[in-house]
């Protein structure tokens, strides 16, 4: 299956924003703590939040799809703690259940994680926390192991920001005795809503937001329903989309926010930037775009997830554009692809330097990973003539109904299975 762009187009219209993804696969994991029922809400329909659901009923937990977006879990059925390999190795996100299970059972066992390769993306801190907390950790044949006779509070320093370590040893200390602090915590609106969304069954986080979170041990946790918030890198892509097609798009369900630097940074490029109570609208239609330095950073600096979209954006805009990438080391493999289609963009280090240039041109295109996938979805909508972007099963793990969303905004793409498929979409956008 690959997507087939004829590009071009300003993206015109209005798009609505499904629920982060990133936060609901951390409280979906929360989710089997409490032996209650538990309705999340406005989860997205995207394969990395499917696959963890599976892994999740794979324990034995009650996983129950109310609708396309509703889930109904109850953890009090779980008969194993074993996740393996068979989930994890199609996303990154598994390792929460490392930090749920240990801290409700004191006993977990899940496969090494998988993900986008963009980067080395090591799991040190979280077992640094859980040791931290009193667990004992292993890796045996590709299984991460921890287990615990009992779990006590305790202060963890992370030695870097990260997201993945800050969420999972949260969950674990909302079961050990007493007081854990973490400091240098990630502040990324996903932590915080794991945390409104533990609180909301009974746990006792404050800081969340902050890079201390004081966690306060608590013996159990009830059900609840709760709502994710609105996914801040699916609406960035949009943004990005509009700025690189020249539109103007508004973009609905979203906390502005969580978008700031993102606003901010378009609007530096040249972009008019609205925002208002839940939504931002993005206008670049008839501006001449200008150049910008980018440096991703931890929330709330500019995501690394969104760096590969707003790369595509400079392509274009007048002027040389640098773009740090401080995450994760792999993250520019979109560049070859991208400068098949006319752009000027060398790679030094951790720098991309970006020279813009007038247009793009379409081309086949392979996504490298989700994000990159996403972006080059953008470059063909931007570029002249047209493009296939092949892989695209990287990009369906984090944009729920892609295609439909772009179509919706004027953007000429569809899903081809075959060849002959892709020619009659070209033939039928009056290309060939
Ligand atoms: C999460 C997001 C991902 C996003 C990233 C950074 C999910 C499922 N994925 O990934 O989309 O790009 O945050 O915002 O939420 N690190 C260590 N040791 C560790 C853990 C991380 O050195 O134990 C390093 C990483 O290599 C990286 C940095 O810390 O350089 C940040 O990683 P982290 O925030 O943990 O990313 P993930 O949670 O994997």
């Amino acid at each position: 299956m690959e997507f087939v762009i004829k590009g071009g187009k300003p993206l015109h219209g209005e798009t609505a924003i499904a629920g982060a993804k990133n936060a609901a696969l951390g409280l979906l994991a929360a989710s089997i703590m409490a032996d209650e029922d538990v309705f999340v809400r406005n989860i997205p329909d995207v394969s990395d939040v499917n696959t963890l659901l599976e892994a999740i009923a794979d324990t034995g937990a009650r996983v129950k799809r109310i609708s396309r977006h509703e889930v109904l879990m109850n953890g009090s059925s779980i008969r194993s703690f074993i996740v393996n390999n068979r989930y994890i190795r199609r996303m990154r996100a598994g390792y929460y259940m490392l930090g749920a299970l240990l801290g409700k059972y004191h006993y977990a066992e899940v496969a090494l994680p998988g993900g986008c390769t963009i980067g080395s993306r090591p799991i040190d801190q979280h077992l640094k926390g859980f040791e931290a907390l009193g667990a004992k950790t292993s890796i045996r044949n590709s299984m991460v192991l921890v287990e615990a006779s009992e779990l006590h509070g305790s202060n963890i320093y992370f030695d870097t920001v990260t997201v993945g370590a800050t969420i999972n040893v949260m969950m674990a200390a909302v079961f050990a005795k007493g007081r854990t602090v973490l400091e240098n915590a990630a502040r990324e609106p996903h932590v915080v809503d794991v945390a409104n969304f533990l609180n909301s069954m009974g746990a006792r986080i404050k800081g969340a937001g902050t890079d201390v979170i004081r966690i306060d041990g608590v013996q159990k946790l009830h059900g609840t329903d709760y709502s994710v918030i609105p996914d801040q890198i699916e609406a960035g892509t949009f943004m990005a989309a509009a700025a690189a097609t020249r539109g103007n798009v508004l973009v609905k369900n979203v906390i502005p926010k969580h978008l700031e630097c993102i606003s901010q940074k378009l609007r530096e490029i040249g972009c008019e930037v609205q925002e208002y109570d839940d939504s931002v609208r993005v206008i670049a239609e008839n501006r001449p775009l200008r150049s910008a330095k980018i440096k991703t950073l931890p929330y709330p600096g500019f995501p690394t997830d969104m760096q590969p979209q707003i790369a595509v954006v400079l392509a274009t805009a007048r002027g040389t554009s640098t773009v740090n990438e401080t995450i994760f080391e792999n993250r520019f493999k979109y560049v070859d692809e991208l400068n098949r289609m006319g752009t000027n963009i060398s790679v030094e280090g951790n720098i991309a330097i970006i020279t813009g240039v007038p247009e793009l041109k379409g081309a086949q295109l392979v996504a490298p990973d989700l994000r990159a996938g996403a972006a080059l979805v953008i470059a063909a909508l931007a570029a002249d003539g047209e493009s296939v972007v092949e892989e695209i099963n990287y990009i369906l793990r984090g944009y729920e109904d892609f295609v439909e969303k772009l179509q919706l905004l004027g953007g000429s793409i569809g899903l081809a299975e075959s060849e002959e498929e892709a020619r009659k979409f070209f033939l039928k956008a009056g290309i060939v």
